[in-house]
């Protein structure tokens, strides 16, 4: 399942294509959410225009940054370690490497990276990658670089990414950064900064050349996709001192969808991450009413209980978030909906607990990702509440939500067999080189035998078997999606 938090890529280093004029070496790793591997691909276009190829041979690498996520305190371990293991190279085989840590841990650590990893030359907030060609000056005449400065404006929406080209098929298409939300427990508003829109003219142009190169499926990302507002540049804050001409051409994300729906109808589109409070009724419509956007939304709610969410600052309660349910289901029938899901903050009780596993049961969830909540430094539950959910208390919590959401999930993937499914292939199935591998527009990844199709092509499968996560079928033909 493709999801910001997909473990199987997590480390991933990125190789691209090599230009010939180039002598130095890039090793460039990442860590997180989606929108780290996305912003990999700019620095990574920002350094071949400074002599950089990218390699994924660490001990051969005259640069290795490493782009990191500070979500939780294990996303942070996974980092040091990495670190020591770049020491290690850098000791035996390779002295002259030079590393840089870039994203969310350079911005909460800042120059203490310095101070406690000796092996760090340079330290990049998320905001600075345009800076890097001076930073990297300052590293290769020998001394420390840092930049940690985030940017009310920064988008870039210039920077032309290259693509991992790892399928063809999918690709992210960044529409906002940061996050002004403030959750209690959560550390990005801090890493990431305050929030803005990028220029829809600038993401259809991306979305253009990405349709030019064959690719099908769009997901448009950013930590709270619903919030999207332009305006002619700025903070969503500040929306409110935009002047009346700026407010009556602002484009919302409702708008952007709709633009992107119709000018690209062969091309399917995604988006993610929505969340609760910031989603209106509009985007239901445009899901509803054009197929090419799939029916499939990631709604984290984080708890089922009133009082809880109350505590995270999530600005809704468990009743309003049960009337989006019914909003959802009511205009788009059959919609697949996801959660996340945090176990264990601070002041928990069975009660609460409970008040989340019915939430679940009401919901029906498709899929969902979860957490135990784990403590962030300078985030306001940090200072203002003890991290009272014992641990194990904190494990059997998240356990049976996880038993649960298997359940749940076994029950939702079901209502498919016997069904005609629209498939995008986006691969081949990891179990069987006889068998494709892709998704439908509700997410539930689908294999079948291969026959005449290939990647990037949109199928009609009869679904005739299925396990918990994957449906399994055969193909009877090409769906009107499929564009010659
Ligand atoms: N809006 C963002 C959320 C990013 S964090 C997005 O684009 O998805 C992803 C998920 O990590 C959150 O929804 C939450 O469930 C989980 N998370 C965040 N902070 C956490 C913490 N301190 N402990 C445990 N889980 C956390
Ligand atoms: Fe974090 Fe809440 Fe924003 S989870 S990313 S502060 S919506």
């Amino acid at each position: 399942m493709e999801k910001e938090i997909n473990e199987e890529k997590q480390g991933t280093s990125l190789v691209l294509e090599q230009k010939a004029e180039n002598s130095k070496k890039l090793f460039i790793e990442s860590y997180g959410c989606a929108m780290n591997f996305s912003d990999s691909e700019i620095v990574a276009s920002i350094l071949t225009e400074q002599g950089y190829n990218t390699t994924q041979n660490l001990e051969e690498a005259d640069l290795v940054l490493v782009n990191t996520c500070s979500i939780r305190d294990k996303a942070e371990q996974t980092i040091r370690k990495r670190l020591e293991k770049y020491n290690a190279v850098k000791r035996s085989i390779n002295p002259s490497m030079k590393v840089g840590v870039l994203g969310c841990m350079a911005e909460r650590l800042k120059d203490q990276f310095l101070e406690q990893e000796k092996i760090v030359d340079m330290v990049v907030g998320p905001d600075a990658y345009k800076d890097l060609p001076n930073l990297l000056k300052e590293v290769e005449e020998g001394r420390d670089a840092i930049n940690v400065i985030l940017s009310k404006e920064e988008t870039y929406g210039d920077v032309a990414p290259v693509r991992l080209n790892s399928n063809g098929v999918n690709a992210f298409v960044s529409i906002t950064r940061g996050c002004d939300n403030m959750c209690t427990f959560c550390v990005v508003p801090f890493t990431r900064g305050r929030e803005r829109s990028r220029e829809p003219q600038s993401i259809m142009e991306e979305i253009q050349d990405l349709w030019a190169k064959g690719y099908k499926e769009v997901c448009l990302l950013g930590q709270n996709v619903d919030s999207y507002l332009w305006y002619g540049g700025g903070l969503k804050k500040d929306f409110d001192k935009a002047t009346e001409m700026q407010k009556a051409t602002a484009v919302d994300f409702a708008q952007l969808l709709e633009m992107c729906a119709i000018h690209f109808p062969k091309m399917r589109f995604r988006f993610s991450t929505s969340n609760p409070q910031d989603m209106h009724e509009e985007v239901l419509h445009v899901i509803a009413k054009y197929p090419n956007v799939c029916n499939y939304i990631h709604l984290p709610v984080q708890s089922g209980s009133t009082r809880i969410l109350k505590e995270m600052n999530r600005q809704h309660t468990r009743e309003e978030y049960m009337a989006l349910i019914d909003n959802i289901k009511r205009i788009i029938p059959d919609c697949s909906i996801s959660q996340d899901m945090i176990a264990g903050f601070p002041t928990e009780t069975e009660e609460d607990h409970q008040d989340t596993l019915s939430l679940m049961e009401y919901v029906e969830y498709d899929f969902g990702y979860m957490f135990a909540y784990s403590e962030r430094p300078g985030t306001l539950a940090a200072r203002k509440m003890d991290d009272d959910v014992p641990e194990e208390v904190k494990k059997s919590r998240l356990q049976e939500i996880v038993d649960l959401q298997q359940k749940l999930s076994e029950k939702r993937t079901a209502r498919f067999l016997g069904e005609t499914v629209e498939v995008l292939i986006e691969k081949e199935s990891k179990k069987s080189d006889a068998h494709w591998s892709g998704r439908i527009s509700e997410n539930v990844v689908t294999v079948f035998p291969k026959e005449n199709y290939k990647v990037g092509d949109f199928v009609l499968v009869k679904v005739t078997d299925c396990t918990t996560a994957t449906l399994i079928g055969e193909a009877v033909g090409f769906s009107e999606m499929q564009s010659n």
